[in-house]
């Protein structure tokens, strides 16, 4: 099985992904860091240990990961999106554990060496806590075998700004930095991210399974699916960090992944946080720029909705 690092920011995708890492029988999840994004990093953190007890994996552990960004201050979240408490304002039942004692790079840096070159990372929060242990430790990506990355709109508009998606737009330093890394990364964008859906039939059979976390999702995505319904004219949501997983464990197989030069921008223009993928595959940026070629997802062989709800509700 596929030992896999996850680091969030737990909100409600972020809570589909746990859910279909912790249940995938193609993955042992070995790790969760947190950093602040949808809600603080600390909340993330109780989210996640709440989260994984209720899914039978209360033995993962989690580490609270960094609270500001690189180069920001943590801005308190979007409890629009993802509700007071990052999960939909769901109480989850307290599960005993408490947080690691190190920090996410941390943990990442020692899982990296109890699985080396096994370790994939699935990243689908800001990207701080990579960046950070990379700083830490410049060996790393020489010891994992890939990093898969919810981030960026290659050609479609942000979610923030008109350029800028979330992940990428809350730390566009760490994304720069992470990016540019030499390791195998695969950046999984708003393009397919979007496209990738549930409704209100999934989110039925949420509710109607037996698992107390299966019930749990159901109602998150009560509050997630009125923030998408301008979006969609239906209730429904995106499956922005599912798909990730989903790509990272073979779920889901990517069909079309140019492998282009990438920088992101980090300015404090109107192009700030913008993914800049060279679709052309010519050299970007300055003739000093590293000019890594990072795989884009732009398409994949099936939907993830279907495949989620079976997996979660097993
Ligand atoms: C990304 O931003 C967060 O709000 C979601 O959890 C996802 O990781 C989508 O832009
Ligand atoms: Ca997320």
């Amino acid at each position: 099985r596929i030992p896999v690092y996850l680091d969030c920011d737990t909100g409600i995708d972020d809570s589909l992904a746990i859910a279909y890492l912790a249940t995938s029988p193609a993955v042992r999840l070995v790790g969760v860091g947190t950093v602040s994004g949808n809600t603080s990093t600390e909340q993330a953190a109780r989210n996640s240990l709440d989260l994984l007890a209720l899914l039978d994996a209360g033995h993962v552990p989690v580490s609270i990961g960094a609270r500001d960004h690189l180069a920001k201050d943590f801005d308190g979240g979007v409890p629009q999106i993802h509700g007071h408490n990052g999960v939909g304002d769901v109480a989850l039942p307290r599960s005993p554990r408490e947080p690691e004692a190190g920090t996410a790079a941390e943990l990442l840096i020692r899982l990296s060496h109890e699985h080396r070159g096994d370790l994939r990372i699935v990243a689908v929060g800001p990207l701080t806590n990579i960046a950070l242990a990379l700083r830490a430790d410049p060996t790393l990506p020489q010891r994992v075998r890939s990093l898969t990355a919810m981030g960026g709109a290659a050609l479609v508009p942000g979610n923030v700004t008109a350029v800028a998606e979330a992940n990428i737009w809350n730390d566009p330093e760490a994304a720069s930095e992470v990016l540019s890394a030499d390791w195998d990364v695969t950046l999984v964008p708003l393009d397919v991210t979007l496209e990738n859906t549930l409704d209100e039939d999934d989110r039925a059979r949420l509710l109607a399974a037996e698992s107390e976390a299966s019930r749990a999702l159901g109602h998150m995505l009560d509050l997630y699916f009125d923030f998408y319904l301008p979006l969609y004219g239906e209730r429904s949501c995106a499956l922005h960090d599912p798909l990730a997983a989903a790509i990272a464990a073979g779920g889901v197989v990517p069909t079309v992944v140019p492998r282009v030069p990438m920088i992101v921008d980090t300015t404090d223009g109107p192009g700030r946080g913008q993914v800049i993928a060279d679709l052309r595959n010519q050299r970007l940026g300055p003739v000093d720029h590293p000019n890594v070629r990072t795989r884009i997802v732009l398409d994949t062989d099936r939907a993830l909705g279907p495949h989620l709800v079976e997996m979660i509700t097993g």
